[in-house]
C-alpha cells in the first residue's frame, strides 16, 4: 500500500488513523534517511493512541515509553550498529508484548528484526512530498492493510 502525503499533518493523520486497530505486540518499522519523517509519523501513531504526552525523538535515550489505549514504546537505534548492541542497551523488554513497539532504524536489527511486522517505508526530504510504502508481515497485516486503504493508501 501506498500513501503520497504532501505535509507533516497528513503523515500525522494518517498514522494516527492506523494506530486505532494496533492490538498488544504490534511492531512498526520506520525505514527512510535521515529528515525522512518516521518520528513525524511516530507522533501521529501516538495520538491515535491517545497518547497525551509529546512524543520526542528518543534519539539520545533511545527508547521512549508512553501511556495511551495500549502503552507505546518509541525506539531509535541509529546510534547503534548490531543487534548485539541493542540487546546490550536494553531495548529488548518483556513489557512490550503489552504495547507497540515503533522502531527507527530498524536496519541495525539485522537478522534479529521482528518476522510479524509493519513495515513503512518513508521516502522524500526536506520539503518534497512523502511516499509513504507499507509492507505487513504475519499477523497484522489482516488489520492494517484494511486500516491504510482506509485511511487514503492505494494498491
Ligand atoms: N509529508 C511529510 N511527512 C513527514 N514529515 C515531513 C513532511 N514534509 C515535511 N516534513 C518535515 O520533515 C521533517 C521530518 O523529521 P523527523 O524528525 O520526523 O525525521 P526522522 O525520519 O525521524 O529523522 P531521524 O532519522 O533524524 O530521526 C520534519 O521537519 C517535518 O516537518
Ligand atoms: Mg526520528
Amino acid at each position: 500500500m501506498e500513501l503520497l502525503s504532501p505535509s507533516p499533518e497528513a503523515t500525522r493523520t494518517f498514522a494516527s488513523r492506523l494506530a486505532t486497530v494496533a492490538e498488544p505486540g504490534d511492531v512498526v518499522c520506520l525505514w527512510g534517511e535521515l529528515g525522512a519523517g518516521k518520528t513525524v509519523f511516530a507522533k501521529g501513531f501516538g495520538a491515535g493512541l491517545g497518547v497525551e504526552a509529546t512524543i520526542n525523538s528518543p534519539s539520545f535515550v533511545l527508547m521512549g515509553e508512553y501511556a495511551g489505549r495500549l502503552p507505546m514504546f518509541h525506539i531509535d537505534l541509529y546510534r547503534l550498529s548490531s543487534a548485539r548492541e541493542v540487546v546490550d542497551a536494553g531495548l529488548l523488554d518483556d513489557r512490550h508484548a503489552a504495547g507497540v513497539v515503533l522502531i527507527e532504524w530498524p536496519d541495525r536489527l539485522g537478522d534479529a528484526l521482528p518476522l510479524d511486522r509493519l513495515d513503512v517505508h518513508i521516502d522524500g526530504g526536506a520539503d518534497e512530498p512523502r511516499t509513504l510504502r507499507l509492507t505487513a508481515h504475519g499477523r497484522m497485516a489482516d488489520r492494517y492493510l484494511p486500516a491504510a486503504e482506509a485511511a487514503g493508501a492505494r494498491r
